[in-house]
């Protein structure tokens, strides 16, 4: 019964994950068309601002705690299939890294990826995220 809690909570945790993981780039691409230093730019250093301290670091956080919480309770450290979901996520949580770290730049003035990127990189979370439903549902190795 526990386990299904835990189960429960999880999935609704990276709901928030990934619908951070989603907005943030599309915020990045409004954000670049501002000028440096003009009202509209601040708005969006504060709304990035929030969107990381309220909903993407809080959410991967408990997203990780549950998973390893999860894993430890039915040993999946050993099924191949856990091995996968891990890389993944690894991938994932690299991802997340690198927005933060480009909303810092944003916020100190630096524009270095074009929009056509910024929308690029938008499909990881998708991708990323078809990929692991597969691995945890189906298991196929
Ligand atoms: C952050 C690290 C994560 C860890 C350590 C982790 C680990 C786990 C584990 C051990 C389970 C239980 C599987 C089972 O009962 O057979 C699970 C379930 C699940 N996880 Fe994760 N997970 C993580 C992140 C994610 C992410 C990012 C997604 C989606 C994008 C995701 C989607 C799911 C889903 C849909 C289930 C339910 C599968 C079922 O029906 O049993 N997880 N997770």
């Amino acid at each position: 019964m526990l386990y299904l809690w835990l189960k429960s909570a999880h999935i609704i945790f990276v709901i928030f994950w990934m619908a951070g993981l989603f907005m943030m780039p599309r915020f990045f691409v409004y954000h670049q068309e501002s000028a440096v230093g003009s009202e509209e730019d601040r708005k969006w250093i504060e709304r990035e601002g929030r969107l990381r301290k309220i909903i993407l670091n809080p959410s991967m956080i408990i997203t990780w705690v549950l998973g390893l919480a999860l894993a430890y309770n039915i040993d999946a450290f050993s099924q191949g299939w856990f091995h996968g979901k891990l890389l993944i996520v690894l991938l994932l949580s690299g991802y997340h890294g690198w927005m933060m770290a480009y909303a810092k730049k944003l916020a100190r003035g630096e524009r270095t990826m074009t929009d056509k990127k910024l929308r690029l990189v938008n499909e990881v979370p998708g991708i990323t995220a078809a990929v692991i439903v597969i691995l945890v549902i189906v298991k196929p190795f």
